[in-house]
């Protein structure tokens, strides 16, 4: 079976069942400062878990494009991936836990025909004030799922939310328990790995059970106090990774030799000449990497020092590092490999892949420089000639270097220790560890610092934030012309970051026009109010924003000022919400800054509410 073959029985499964199918999200997520990739097919629902009324019904399904980059050290066993293609079923206080549990039992044992035998399944056993899961496991057992296949596990491991634990989720974060289902591969993997003493369980490393998909009963909302509070209604949120369920369909351990990876390895094995047995955690990391790489470029992110741009960078030179290692040079097979496998599936694969190719391909280069220069600043810091010396002349067995300087490698050229031994040079590494632990305090207490400010961030200053990027998008094309659109942008309670088409930077004048016009509509204390519109009715009015109206017939409109029906609004723009009510609540909005971030695009910063 294919991951095609398996992405279309699921959605006509569910579709069966009176789903609709809705979009896949973008990778890199729209107006949502506070996470930087779409890392499971929830995220852009957050707003209809909560009560919102979504467009498209109660009961949805989709495959979700998703990577995570907290998993990227993970990567190189037999399952873990940083992308992958999440098939997701949606109930918004339509059913519950006893439909949910039959449809996923029916679609794996009927539609994938994997054998019961072979499926194991996890309950949440209770924490603090919410109970025992004692439902799902009276339709586990009405199922037929015998005693010994069914596990409880606490909070740690049966609660799911994008924050983790109850602990770890901040004010507003939605989660509730949830019930995982695995494939087993059979004991003798397990007993390789431990020997019989130790014991198994489908939570264990050993590699013999598979996670192959996770009903969420998303029904509790943290509340200030920390405790849990019951949503207005009680939603299923599933996730299941296509990767795995191929793996299970093919009774295959390992994800990167099925059918949808398999031909990847391949392709680095004849470009390095070496074999997938014994170079496996190289291969599968080159696999992993490069897949990522491609997909989050061909959302028009390119690498860089920050955000998005970092992770890319992280991705690239890391797939690069092992590349090396097997004596591999040449990546564009890998790349025109990679697309291949997706190109069904992703056309924007194919219609992107120069540019794709080029910006992996300067970034390859740029590594190659950065360590050359690495390499000068240590040479001149410790070959006996010194300055005087010329990179090339040897070290003459200098080799060992102060973790001082093996510190500044990684802070100021960016390579990591691994990198840095790599080149041939060694250090103290306990010195260099705590430097590296003081340094990780810094950049944990600005990350938390970001978080808290983040995930399920409806605060008051994001949603002026939001409401204002409505205004100042109508505004730039006012002053602009209507070609300009918006491109991407990331709001947070700071500041607002806006992206947008347009080759020249703004004149002082043209700045001040749309700050003047924004300011006036913030003056004019406009109502604001979303309606459902039919897709072709939005475009009929000129609503802007990206219509990704595939499978939408109707589609949700913020209008800013009377509606169609009463007058011209100011604008009409395709969007999720929250915003508030009257644009007065925005107080003020100033442009601070504008940026070139190059390919004909330009970034303004603005502050409100001051
Ligand atoms: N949102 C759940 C997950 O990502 C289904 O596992």
């Amino acid at each position: 079976m294919t991951a095609r073959d398996i992405v279309e029985k699921y959605i006509a499964f569910f579709e069966k069942k009176g789903h609709r199918r809705i979009p896949n999200a973008p990778l890199v997520p729209q107006n949502d400062p506070t996470t930087l990739f779409t890392s499971s097919g929830m995220q852009p629902l957050v707003p209809y878990l909560l009560g919102e009324e979504h467009p498209m019904g109660k009961k949805l399904v989709n495959v979700q494009n998703c990577f995570r980059a907290q998993d990227i050290d993970e990567v190189g066993d037999n399952r873990h991936t940083t992308f992958f293609r999440m098939l997701g079923n949606w109930s918004l206080g339509a059913y519950f836990k006893e439909e949910q549990l039959h449809f996923f039992w029916e679609f794996l044992t009927k539609e994938l025909g994997l054998s019961k035998e072979r499926l194991y399944v996890s309950i949440f056993n209770g924490y603090k004030g919410v109970p025992k899961d004692v439902g799902s496991h009276k339709v586990w057992k009405d199922l037929g799922l015998q005693e010994d296949h069914i596990f409880f596990y606490g909070a740690d491991k049966n609660w799911w939310s994008r924050a983790g634990t109850p602990e770890q989720m901040p004010i507003g974060e939605i989660g509730g328990p949830d019930s995982e289902v695995f494939y087993d591969f059979g004991v003798l993997l397990h007993d390789l790995r431990y020997g019989k003493e130790k014991e198994c369980d489908p939570n264990c490393d050993c590699g013999r059970f598979l996670e192959i998909g996770n009903s969420v009963f998303m029904q509790y909302q943290k509340q200030e106090d920390g405790s849990l509070k019951e949503l207005s209604q009680r939603n299923v949120d599933f996730g299941g990774g296509v990767e795995r369920l191929i793996a299970a369909t093919e009774d295959q351990q390992d994800i990167f030799q099925t059918d949808l990876f398999g031909s990847m390895a391949q392709t680095i094995e004849l470009l390095t000449n070496k074999k997938y047995e014994g170079n496996k955690k190289e291969m599968r990391i080159i696999t992993d990497h490069f897949i990522a790489s491609v997909f989050i470029i061909s959302q028009g992110i390119i690498p860089s020092n920050k955000e998005q741009g970092y992770i890319l960078r992280r991705l690239i030179r890391r797939g690069l590092d092992h590349f090396d290692k097997l004596g591999g040079a040449d990546l564009t097979p890998i790349l025109e490999k990679i697309v291949e496998q997706y190109k069904d599936t992703d056309k924007v694969l194919t219609d992107k892949f120069e540019e794709i190719k080029n910006t992996i391909l300067e970034e390859q280069q740029r590594y190659n420089q950065t360590l050359q220069t690495a390499k000068h600043f240590i040479f001149k810091k410790y070959s006996p000639r010194g300055e005087a010396g010329k990179v090339g002349d040897e070290l003459k067995g200098v080799t060992e270097i102060s973790a001082d300087d093996a510190f500044i490698l990684y802070t100021t050229h960016g390579l990591s220790p691994t990198q840095i031994k790599s080149l041939g040079f060694v250090f103290n590494n306990q010195e260099f560890a705590e430097k590296m632990k003081a340094h990780q305090n810094i950049s944990r207490a600005g990350a938390k610092k970001k978080f808290a400010g983040g995930l399920a961030d409806h605060s008051e200053k994001t949603i002026m934030g939001h409401t204002a990027t409505h205004l100042l998008h109508q505004a730039l094309r006012d002053v602009l012309g209507n070609h300009v659109f918006q491109t991407g942008s990331n709001i947070t309670s700071e500041r607002i970051r806006f992206d947008f088409n347009y080759e020249k930077a703004l004149t002082p004048d043209e700045i001040k026009k749309v700050e003047n016009i924004v300011n006036e509509k913030i003056l004019e204390n406009l109502p604001v109010h979303f309606e459902m519109l039919p897709l072709k009715k939005a475009k009929e009015i000129g609503a802007i924003g990206l219509f990704d109206g595939k499978y939408e017939e109707k589609v949700k409109i913020y209008f800013i000022g009377p509606s169609t029906s009463s007058g011209r609004p100011y604008s009409a723009e395709f969007c999720g919400g929250p915003h508030v009510s009257f644009t007065s609540e925005i107080k003020s909005f100033r442009i601070i800054k504008q940026e070139n971030i190059g390919k004909g695009v330009r970034r303004i910063y603005s502050k409100v509410g001051e």
